[in-house]
């Protein structure tokens, strides 16, 4: 019998990719997936540092999972727990001391050794931590992929050097790093060979990529972009999370002339008030992104954008969150995301005077506003028009598929199974709160 696994998956795409690679690790090991804790041998918890109180909330959920530890040990059964991501890293050791019932805990850099550990678990009964930041690549040392989705994630770069003062990824994922370009093509190829029609780049800083060259040269993130697009059969490129300022002419340019890549960009500015962008140390201005966002419409006139907005970020008074209001007025997003700053133990913004709830309240629920009317604008945009949707699952209702459009917008269709994992014209009859409507063309 197979031992089965759970495991919950908090934050960004890359940790969906992380507990996506952490699940093969453990299938050598003899583990199915299994839909709740209840029914699991071992349960994975792979955690985001950038939800607010992320690591009191990690422990909430911990107690009830040690509840659930003893209730099977009382019945002559066990339930393994272990730690993943970007939590586990700040906590190291910390976790121990306040979880002592937590079996594994491994950072984001050191999970292709969860095999190892959980070997060590159930043969010796030994408890780990890894946190390092070993020399050798967890990439090189990862299986190959075993299934994929229509639409796959693929970790091309991780890690940040960029040291935005409100930030934790720098601390937590470590200095940048680039795969080499032949192993995210092979890595790619496979995917598409699985069912992959669409592969979503990640990085932490995606467009900062890199990657070592089978001829030693460098290969730029516009570079990966054109090798990946003569994939036959991956109709779709997209990546994410951007910095305005890795964002080159190259990159620019191969907006314009590789058709694969989606014509949809999440590019956070975090703030529109230069005096902020400068304590945040993101290095450009507010025209500086304006400048990027005119260049990559001029390649791509259908581009549309998202963003990541902070505010209440230290020093920030009522000019500067008008200077945000006036960018996201000029800039337009199709969806975009704001967060209350909210200070992160180790990053220098959090040793500053900080603002209180009530401003930072008020301030979010402008912007959200705001944001929010421009996200119903451009839904209501599409409505009437055909657009290409990557059906990528069946609905919700009987008869009914859903997918994507390439601004990223949930479609639902009627349309049947076959078409699925299939790039499909559809018309767009109406826009809900969170999905469009449409019927096949
Ligand atoms: N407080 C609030 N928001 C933050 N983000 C990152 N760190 C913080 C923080 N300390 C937001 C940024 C980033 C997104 C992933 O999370 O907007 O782009
Ligand atoms: Fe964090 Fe992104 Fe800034 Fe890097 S560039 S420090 S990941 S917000």
């Amino acid at each position: 019998m197979p031992k089965k696994l759970f495991i919950k998956t908090y934050g960004c795409q890359m940790n969906v990719y992380d507990s996506a690679r952490m699940a093969d690790v453990l299938a050598a090991k003899g583990y199915a997936a299994c839909d709740a804790p209840e029914d699991a041998d071992l349960v994975l918890i792979n955690t985001c540092h950038i939800r607010e109180k992320a690591a009191d909330k990690l422990y909430s959920e911990l107690g009830r999972l040690n509840a659930l530890q003893r209730f099977r040990r009382a019945m002559g059964q066990d339930l393994r727990i272990a730690v993943a991501g970007c939590v586990a890293q700040a906590e190291g050791e910390e976790m121990q001391r306040r979880a002592p019932f937590v079996d594994v805990v491994v950072g984001p850099q050191a999970y292709h050794r969860l095999g190892d550990l959980i070997d060590a678990l159930e043969k010796t009964n030994t408890k780990s931590v890894d946190t390092a930041f070993p020399s050798d690549s967890k990439f090189d040392a990862l299986p190959a992929h075993t299934s994929s989705e229509s639409s796959a994630f693929l970790t091309v770069q991780e890690g940040c050097d960029k040291f935005c003062t409100f930030c934790v990824v720098p601390y937590t994922r470590g200095a940048e790093y680039s795969r080499p370009l032949a192993d995210v093509q092979a890595e790619a190829e496979r995917l598409v060979e699985l069912g992959a029609r669409e592969i979503t780049l990640l990085g932490q800083n995606v467009n900062a990529y890199h990657g070592e060259r089978a001829d030693g040269g460098r290969c730029s993130f516009g570079e990966l972009v054109r090798r990946l697009a003569e994939i036959p059969s991956l109709r779709r490129i997209r990546y994410t999370t951007s910095h305005p300022l890795d964002m080159d002419a190259d990159l620019i340019r191969a907006h314009a002339e590789v058709p694969a890549l989606m014509p949809f960009i999440h590019l956070p500015v975090q703030s529109g008030s230069d005096r902020v962008l400068a304590a945040m140390n993101r290095r450009h201005s507010a025209d500086d992104y304006r400048r990027v966002v005119d260049a990559l419409r001029t390649a791509r006139p259908d581009l549309a954008l998202s963003g990541d907005f902070i505010v209440g970020f230290p020093g920030e008074d009522d000019d500067d969150f008008a200077a945000t209001l006036r960018l996201v007025e000029d800039v337009g997003y199709a969806n975009a995301y704001s967060f209350k700053y909210s200070p992160r133990a180790g990053t220098p913004a959090a040793e500053r005077a900080q603002l209180g709830d009530e401003v930072k309240d008020e301030r979010l629920a402008v912007l959200n506003a705001a944001l929010a009317a421009q996200r119903r604008r451009f839904d209501e945009a599409t409505v009437g028009r055909t657009i290409d949707v990557l059906l990528e699952r069946p609905g919700r209702m009987p008869g009914q598929l859903a997918g994507r459009s390439p601004y990223m917008q949930a479609v639902h269709v009627d349309g049947p199974e076959d078409r699925l994992g299939t790039v499909a014209a559809v018309t767009i009859v109406s826009a809900n709160p969170n999905s469009l409507t449409g019927r096949l063309a």
